[in-house]
């Protein structure tokens, strides 16, 4: 494996079976020390999901909400505009992995990070007390399959629809399985509605608008009547839309460099739509998600 190159080392790096969760063999050490050394502050915000479930479109939403006084939405030279929102907001298995927790310390508040990690391996300090605010995005599970399908195949060129449904069924994928890392953040959401806030990619699609006063105001920064008179909030969520965002130059080209792989910038911009799935599987999944998820709304 130590001769591969680096992208094709991550693919075939093994999974480790963590607490009821697969981590991936070499984030492993950074989910730990992430959840051992991580000190929240309290007007943190957490943004988590399961990976490809609009994870890149909540990091735009929310780096957009939080810092629109130092940059208005509509400002030509908006970070948004210049950076992809992966850049934006730091992604803790990185960050631990490359023992780079002293670039957190100097952040200013309200610090902004992200992470895939379970609710039930987050740190101590952020699911209990005061510690600070947790977001999470979910998604139609079936939608998710072939999302991951698409992005791992840039990765494993020889990777079927199929092996990503049976990865997804075993649990195995990425911080899987899935029903767990949803049912985890849910059940948060209800224990703490002041600190956990759960939001669908579908309902955020449906309205983006409604959902991104519901963030900002969950964050502590709701828009003012002023702002909302200037269209503020339109403003953010054109910026943030999947057709801006994917034509920008910065995201047609460039990567993010992680510790083990990088990722093409274009490769967080695919349809950005819900229901792909018919065109892609059967309802087997469907029916599974739905006993998995029974009682729970979720899949309504
Ligand atoms: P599709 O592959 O179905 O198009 P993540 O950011 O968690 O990796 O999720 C990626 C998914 O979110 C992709 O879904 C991608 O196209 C979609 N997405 C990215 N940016 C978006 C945006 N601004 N609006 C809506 N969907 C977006």
């Amino acid at each position: 494996i130590a001769a591969l190159p680096r992208k094709e080392k991550f693919i075939l790096v093994g999974r480790r079976l963590y607490k009821g969760f697969w981590l991936l063999e070499p984030y492993a050490p950074g989910i730990l020390a992430f959840q051992r050394r991580f000190t929240p502050r309290p007007d943190d915000v957490v943004l988590t999901s399961y990976p490809k479930c609009g994870t890149t479109w909540l990091k735009a939403l929310v780096f957009a909400a939080m810092a629109r006084d130092a940059y208005p939405p509509d400002a030509a030279d908006h970070p948004l505009r210049r950076l992809n929102p992966h850049a934006c907001i730091p992604f803790m298995e990185d960050i631990f992995t490359k023992r780079q927790e002293a670039k957190l310390d100097g952040l200013p508040s309200p610090r902004l990070v992200h992470t895939h990690t379970p609710y039930a391996l987050l740190p101590d300090t952020v699911t209990t007390g005061d510690g600070c605010k947790v977001v999470y995005i979910c998604r139609d599970p079936k939608d998710m399959v072939v999302s991951m399908y698409h992005y791992l195949r840039r990765l494993h060129p020889d990777l079927s629809l199929a092996d990503t449904f049976h990865s997804v069924l075993d649990g195995t994928v990425l911080y899987g399985p899935m029903w767990d890392h949803v049912l985890g953040y849910w059940h948060a959401s209800i224990a703490r509605p002041d600190r956990v806030l759960f939001l669908k990619y579908e309902d955020l699609l449906r309205n983006t608008g409604e959902h991104l006063r519901k963030l900002a105001e969950f964050m502590g920064r709701p828009f003012s009547a002023a702002e909302e008179a200037a269209g503020t909030v339109e403003s953010v969520v054109e910026l943030c839309s999947f057709d801006n965002m994917k034509n920008l130059d910065v995201n047609k080209t460039g990567a993010i460099e992680r510790k083990y792989h990088s990722v093409a910038h274009d490769a967080f911009f695919r349809k950005g739509v819900t229901g792909d799935w018919v065109n892609h599987m059967s309802s087997r999944l469907d029916e599974i998600f739905h006993d998995k998820l029974r009682g729970t709304g979720l899949m309504d």
